[in-house]
Order: structure tokens, then sequence, then C-alpha cells
């Protein structure tokens, strides 16, 4: 008999449950296919009623984003042959509602980041500045930021922090990383009205440096080290706008 592989993955369908179920599948075992494949396969041949999110297959889109055997992983980037022989569990991204099976509701983690306006702001625009050009920029001014803006809004990062589970309130590690992304662009002109959301009571100054977040990020952005690095950048504003009495 070809080798086989237990995938047990959590089921919610919220106008039948009143709570999650796990359901197990045994399918076959390939040794090349991703957890994502697998699903594929459960959805395609043995029952069409799962739900999951992807799209891009190759770690880009940050839609397929799961708990796989309790952390948080990005299943089209997770292979079987790192669990085989061993039995897999699926679960939704914790610290989020679930909508359906694996699928999560990221209406929280998106009002977050349109808060910090994940754009370049200009500020001194002026009337005849030609906004048709290119606003140049050297390659030690992109590597200020270059790490934080290879994110990929996944949440893993969200699903792994404690402190997001425990205050749902906490802006996060992906947003904030995102914040000092575009506060560190040279091209950006918009870090003050940034600083009245990262630096309020629901900002920086909740995470408690416990790393988590940067321990799952698949893309190596570091959020951890660019909360910390926020933090103190917003107390260094602080205390030059005391010492120029700005507020
Ligand atoms: S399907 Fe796009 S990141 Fe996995």
């Amino acid at each position: 008999m070809a080798d086989q592989i237990k995938l047990t993955v959590y089921r919610y369908n919220p106008d039948k449950d009143s709570e999650y179920r796990p359901q197990s599948f045994t399918i076959p075992y390939q040794k090349d296919w991703s957890i994502l494949d697998a699903l594929n396969h459960i959805k395609a041949e043995v029952d069409g009623s799962l739900a999951y999110r992807w799209s891009c297959r190759m770690a880009i889109c940050g839609s397929c984003g799961m708990m796989v055997n309790g952390t948080p992983r990005l299943t089209c980037s997770t292979y079987l042959n790192e669990f085989y022989p061993k039995e897999i569990t699926l679960e939704p991204l914790a610290n989020f509602p679930v909508v359906r099976d694996l699928v999560v509701d990221l209406s929280d983690f998106m009002g977050k980041l349109k808060s910090v306006k994940p754009w370049i702001i200009r500020k001194n625009k002026k009337d005849d500045e030609d906004t048709s050009s290119e606003y140049l920029q050297t390659p030690s001014q992109m590597d200020a930021y270059y790490q934080q803006s290879l994110c990929i809004n996944c949440t893993l990062c969200y699903a792994a922090c404690p402190a997001y589970g425990l205050h749902p309130d906490f802006l996060g590690p992906a947003v904030i990383a995102l914040t000092y992304r575009y506060n560190n662009d040279s091209r950006d002109q918009g870090r003050a009205e940034r600083r009245e959301v990262v630096a309020a009571e629901n900002g920086v100054w909740k995470c408690p440096v416990v790393g988590d977040c940067t321990e799952v990020c698949p893309k190596h952005v570091e959020p951890s080290a660019a909360i910390q690095r926020t933090k103190v950048n917003s107390a260094v504003s602080w205390f030059f706008s005391r010492l120029s009495g700005r507020k």
C-alpha cells in the first residue's frame, strides 16, 4: 500500500456548529507536497466543503497561514516531509475570530493597518512640485527600511503574539513594523502623523518583548526589533518635544 499521512483539521460551520470539531483525513503521502497541496487534495477528492484561504502558492500573498501543530506557518511553504510519518494538526490562526473552518476574520488587522497610513506621505509639497518625477533614493537610504518592506501581511505574527492574545486593542507586530518601514523611508514625511497612533496607549508600549513574532515571520521582517526601535524613536521625540515646548 502507498505511504499515507494523517491530517486532523479543525472544522467550524457557524450555521451548524456551536464549537470547533476535529476531523481527520488519511491521504496519500507525497514527499514534495506542501500542506496546502494536501488541503487541495482533500478539497478536490474527499470533502469539497473544507474552507481555507490561499492564492499565490509561493509565499507572497500571505493568505494561507494557519496553525500547524500549534505554530503559525504558511502552508504553501511548509512541506509534509517535515512531519511524516507523524500526524499533522491544522487549526485556524490563533487570536482571530473564525469565519469558517480554517478561515479567520482579518478586519481588526486591516483597520489597524489603515490607521498608521502605510503609504508615502508628502507633506510639504510645493505648488510647482513635479509629482510625475521620481524621488531618488540611494541604496543605503533604501537599506534603512528594506527588511520591513518584505512584510506580506500574513498575520502569523499576530497569531504568535501573547500581547495581542491578551489585549486585542494592541496595534500588533506587523502594523508597527510597517509603520517603521514608512517612517524610515527617506521619501516620507508622515512620521508625526503615525506617532499619534504608534505611541498611544495601544501602540508600541504594549509590547512585552517576547519576540515570538520574529520567530514565526516567514519573511524575516523582525517585527520585534522594529517595535523596540520605534519605542526608542518615540521616547526621543517625546523628550525633544518637551525641550522645545512642542506638544
Ligand atoms: S498561498 Fe500565498 S502565501 Fe501561501
